[in-house]
């Protein structure tokens, strides 16, 4: 079966044929990255459009991939020219007549993704660009229907009323020639973690919503860190919990922040008292993680640590121990994090929907204290199998992982967690606006991007990483429109990098609008004068 029949190519789609000039203006010439194309008249293919360019030699092998740049070129629209004919009184009316005029052509450039070839039964097998494009061969706008096919992602099963994948998330669309159809993110994505790029205002936490209620139909529990507060609604819609940390609801485990965090809690002691703290601390410390180990509750009551510094320090006859057990009991009182009560919220993550953890209205010192102490604890119940596979969901973060040395221990624990978390099969997810202040490790730790407009500085920095994305793509990322994001991930998630346009959300409500300063400071008004 040749190419032709086994892909219905017909003329309707036929929207060209390969060329090749010793002009760069006039396309070039076919190599084994592009092939230039010459465009029949009353043809017009969009940018992106994944099309398939023949072979002389063969019927049963193509050549594939995607218009990224196109050129129109008239003999009768040289600027010289159409200089002379003004001063002259005498402008031309049919400078572009129609597009079967001699004077006009259309190049576009495809980029060269691969080949496919035919086997006998029908079905095709596509591999790594092997063989010289030819000229003079036909282009087709290749049908839609077998772009997933090229791609290696999951297709359409529409077994409901809405596109749907068993093994894949529906996260948006592409569009190709004039047709649209179904992204679907492999499953096996989540796994290797998926970062979220891209400036404020583009559309990454509306994205990560969608994101959030395909995870949810699949019953992937989530765990979400928020600093805006734009999951709290999300997390209700999914009957999941918003909790703000800090509340009842959501403590920290004193004997598990670590003892530099747990040292930072009592400021201004003298080293006396500090080195008292610090050994009495480090048992309590070991004990706690030991009970995680073991999946054991952390219920270390405060008065085990307050006697065991007295201990210590009646044993050396320190002077001061009395001082060193009072300001280790103010420190409990004033703080609203610590707790020597057991946590409750992994619990929720068996009831496999939602957790929204709050933490905006906390210093991010206090911030990063959260997330790593958290982090330490979902990692080691985790490898206990003491909770079930989730997906971790961090907004904002730059905030959490900052490149650069000198950083807080909590920031290394939430690295250290991030860096184990596939074997672990934890899931994570980074939304960031500032990939450049990132942890560069973090970054490449995450085999998934969906890049939405991102600044050229910090394009710049995931541009290495984008993988099979042409320099023409990359350049129109700043550009792109919001919503729409290019996805790029490893070879065995997906073939190419894509461009999808998000879809809407379906049963949550994204309440994160951007406001326009105009209207808000006219509403303060109006508030002002009715009270
Ligand atoms: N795919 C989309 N469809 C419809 N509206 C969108 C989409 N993406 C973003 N928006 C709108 O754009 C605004 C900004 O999106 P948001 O996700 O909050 O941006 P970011 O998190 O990147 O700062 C939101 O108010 C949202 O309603
Ligand atoms: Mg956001």
């Amino acid at each position: 079966m040749s190419i032709r029949t086994a892909l219905s190519l017909t003329d309707d789609t036929l929207i060209g044929e390969t060329s090749s000039s010793e002009y760069s203006a006039e396309g070039g010439t076919p190599t084994f990255d592009r092939i230039p194309f010459r465009v029949r008249a009353g043809q017009r293919p969009n940018l992106n459009t994944f099309v398939i360019a023949l072979r002389q030699d063969d019927d049963n092998r193509a050549h594939y991939g995607r218009i990224i740049a196109g050129s129109e070129l008239n003999l009768r629209a040289r600027p010289g020219g159409m200089q002379k004919d003004d001063a002259y009184g005498m402008r031309r009316t049919d400078i572009r007549s129609s597009e079967l005029s001699p004077d006009l052509v259309r190049v576009m450039e495809i980029e060269l993704l691969g080949e496919i070839s035919i086997r006998d039964g029908g079905s095709f097998e596509v591999t790594e660009p092997t063989q010289l494009p030819h000229t003079g061969q036909p282009v087709y706008e290749l049908p839609a229907t077998i772009i997933p096919k090229l791609l290696n992602i999951p297709e359409d099963e529409r077994e409901l009323d809405k596109p749907n994948s068993a093994s894949g998330l529906y996260l948006g669309r592409i569009e190709s020639g004039g047709h649209s159809i179904p992204f679907f993110l492999p499953n096996s994505a989540i796994a290797r973690h998926i970062a979220v790029l891209g400036k404020t205002g583009v559309g990454k936490s509306y994205a990560v919503g969608v994101l959030m209620e395909e995870l949810y139909e699949k019953q992937i529990p989530m765990l979400s860190f928020d600093v805006l507060g734009d999951a709290e609604q999300t997390a209700r819609e999914l009957n999941g919990r918003h909790i703000v940390a800090g509340t009842d609801d959501f403590k920290i485990p004193y004997s598990i922040v670590g003892l530099e965090e747990f040292l930072a809690f009592i400021p201004n002691l003298t080293s006396d008292q500090r080195e008292l703290i610090a050994s009495a601390y480090g048992n309590i410390f070991d004990e706690a993680l030991d009970k995680l180990e073991k999946g054991e509750k952390l219920n270390i009551p405060f008065s085990q640590l307050t006697s065991l510094v007295e201990d210590i320090g009646q044993s050396i006859n320190s002077r001061a121990t009395t001082n060193a057990v009072r300001r280790v009991q103010a420190a409990f009182n004033r703080s609203s994090l610590l707790t020597d009560q057991p946590v409750t919220w992994t619990e929720l993550l068996e009831k496999s929907t939602l957790i929204n953890i709050y933490v905006g209205h906390l210093g991010q010192w206090q911030r990063n204290l959260v997330v790593g102490a958290a982090a330490r604890i979902l990692q080691r119940l985790r490898r206990r199998n003491h909770i079930p596979p989730f997906v971790l969901v961090i907004d904002e973060a730059h905030l959490f992982l900052p490149g650069g040395s000198d950083l807080p221990p909590s920031t290394l624990v939430l690295r250290e967690m991030i860096r184990t978390a596939r074997h672990d099969s934890v899931g994570v997810v980074l939304l960031s606006q500032s990939p450049s202040s990132m942890d560069r490790q973090i970054l490449l730790t995450c085999n998934t991007r969906m890049l939405f407009a991102l600044d050229p500085e910090d394009l710049r920095v995931v541009a290495g990483q984008i993988g099979d994305l042409p320099e023409e793509t990359i350049k129109r990322i700043p550009r792109m429109a919001r919503g729409t994001a290019v996805f790029t991930s490893g070879m065995d998630i997906m073939r190419h990098a894509v461009i999808v346009k998000i879809r809407e959300r379906t049963f949550t409500t994204h309440v994160a609008e951007t406001p326009d300063l105009r209207e808000a400071v006219e509403k303060w008004h109006k508030e002002q004068r009715t009270n």
